[in-house]
C-alpha cells in the first residue's frame, strides 16, 4: 500500500485527506501545512471518526515538516490562495506560482519517486509550472481539473435529464478555467444512450454545458470562497486511480506533445491514470466544433503560462 501526502490543510486539501482516510486508499497519509497546528488538528478531527465511521487509516498532520512526507508515492499540492467570489482563476497565478514551485522542489527532495498531483489553481498553468521548473518526466505531473469539472457535468446532466448520476458517463476537456472547459456534450450519455438521442432540446444541453463551465465561480459565490467537496473528492479519486492502478480513463491536465494537435502545454485531456502516472492520453474523435474549442482553450491557457515567464517564475 501507499504512502500519500496532501500538501495544504485548507477546506480542499482537507477534504482530500479525509476521503482518502476515509476510503483507506493508502496505508499512510501526511497532511502538511505551514499554519502552526491547523493539519495537526484536522488530522487529530478525522481520526476521531475512525470508530464511528469504520476505518483504519494510519495517518499524522505536520506543520511544515516536510522530513514526514519522505518516502510518499503520491503527492498532491493544494497550497496557495483559493479564489473570491468574482475572481477568475487566472488571477491567482501571481501569488500561487511561487508557492506551488516552492512545495513540489521541497516535496522531491525528501520524496524523488512521487507522483505529483497539482490541484491549486489557476491549474493548467501550474501544472506546467511544476513539470517545466523539476524537470519531471511527463507521467509524474497529474492536474486535476477534468475530473471535478466532469462531475460537475454529470450533476448538472442529472439534474436535467432526471436521472441517476451514477448511470451518467461524461467528460469535460480543455482547460480548467470558466471560460476555456469543454463539456463533451456529443460524447455524454446514460446508459450507453447518447444525451442528445434523451434529450432533443438543444437549449437545455446548452444550458448543462454553460452550468458546468461556471460550475465553481457558482460556487464561489454562494459560498464566499472557492468548494472543497467536490474539489477534494476529486482529487482523492486521481490519487485513489493512481495507487490501486486502476487504469482509469479520467480527463486530466497532462503535458501534450502533439495529442490533439497540441505541445508543449499542460491541459485536460483523456488520460489512462494508474500506477505510473499519467500513462496514456486517450484521443477521442472530436467534432470540428470541439476542435475549434480546444484550439482556443489552448490558446487562452497558453496566454496564461506566458505570465509564468513574465513574473520569472519559469
Ligand atoms: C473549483 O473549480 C477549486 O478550481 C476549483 O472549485
Amino acid at each position: 500500500m501507499a504512502k500519500v501526502t496532501v500538501v495544504g490543510a485548507g477546506n480542499v486539501g482537507a477534504t482530500c485527506a479525509n476521503v482518502l482516510a476515509t476510503r483507506e486508499v493508502c496505508s499512510e497519509l501526511v497532511l502538511l501545512d505551514i499554519k502552526e497546528g491547523v493539519a495537526e488538528g484536522k488530522i487529530l478531527d478525522m481520526y476521531q471518526c475512525a470508530t464511528l465511521m469504520d476505518f483504519d487509516t494510519n495517518m499524522v498532520g505536520v506543520t511544515n515538516d516536510y522530513a514526514a512526507t519522505a518516502g510518499s508515492d503520491v503527492v498532491v499540492i493544494t497550497s496557495g490562495m483559493p479564489r473570491k467570489p468574482g475572481m477568475t482563476r487566472e488571477e491567482l497565478i501571481g501569488v500561487n506560482a511561487g508557492i506551488v514551485k516552492s512545495v513540489a522542489t521541497e516535496i522531491l527532495k525528501h520524496s524523488p519517486n512521487a507522483i505529483l498531483v497539482i490541484v491549486s489553481n489557476p491549474m493548467d498553468p501550474m501544472a506546467y509550472l511544476t513539470l517545466k521548473a523539476t524537470g519531471l518526466p511527463k507521467n509524474r505531473v497529474v492536474g486535476l481539473g477534468g475530473a471535478l469539472d466532469s462531475a460537475r457535468f454529470k450533476c448538472y446532466l442529472a439534474k436535467a435529464l432526471g436521472v441517476n448520476s451514477n448511470d451518467i458517463e461524461g467528460m469535460v476537456i480543455g482547460g480548467h478555467g470558466d471560460t476555456t472547459m469543454i463539456p463533451l456534450i456529443s460524447k455524454a450519455s446514460v446508459k450507453g444512450v447518447p444525451v442528445t438521442q434523451l434529450c432533443k432540446d438543444k437549449a437545455v444541453l446548452d444550458k448543462v454545458a454553460a452550468d458546468t463551465m461556471v460550475g465553481g465561480a457558482t460556487l464561489t459565490k454562494l459560498l464566499g470562497t472557492s468548494a472543497w467537496y467536490a474539489p477534494g473528492a476529486a482529487s482523492a479519486s486521481v490519487v485513489e486511480a493512481i495507487v490501486r492502478d486502476q487504469k482509469k480513463i479520467i480527463p486530466a491536465c497532462v503535458y501534450l506533445e502533439g495529442e490533439y494537435g497540441q505541445k508543449d502545454i499542460c491541459i485536460g485531456v483523456p488520460t489512462v491514470i494508474g500506477r505510473n502516472g499519467a500513462e496514456r492520453v486517450v484521443e477521442l474523435e472530436l467534432t470540428a466544433e470541439e476542435k475549434e474549442l480546444f484550439e482556443k482553450s489552448a490558446e487562452a491557457v497558453r496566454k496564461t503560462n506566458a505570465i509564468l515567464t513574465e513574473i520569472k517564475a519559469l
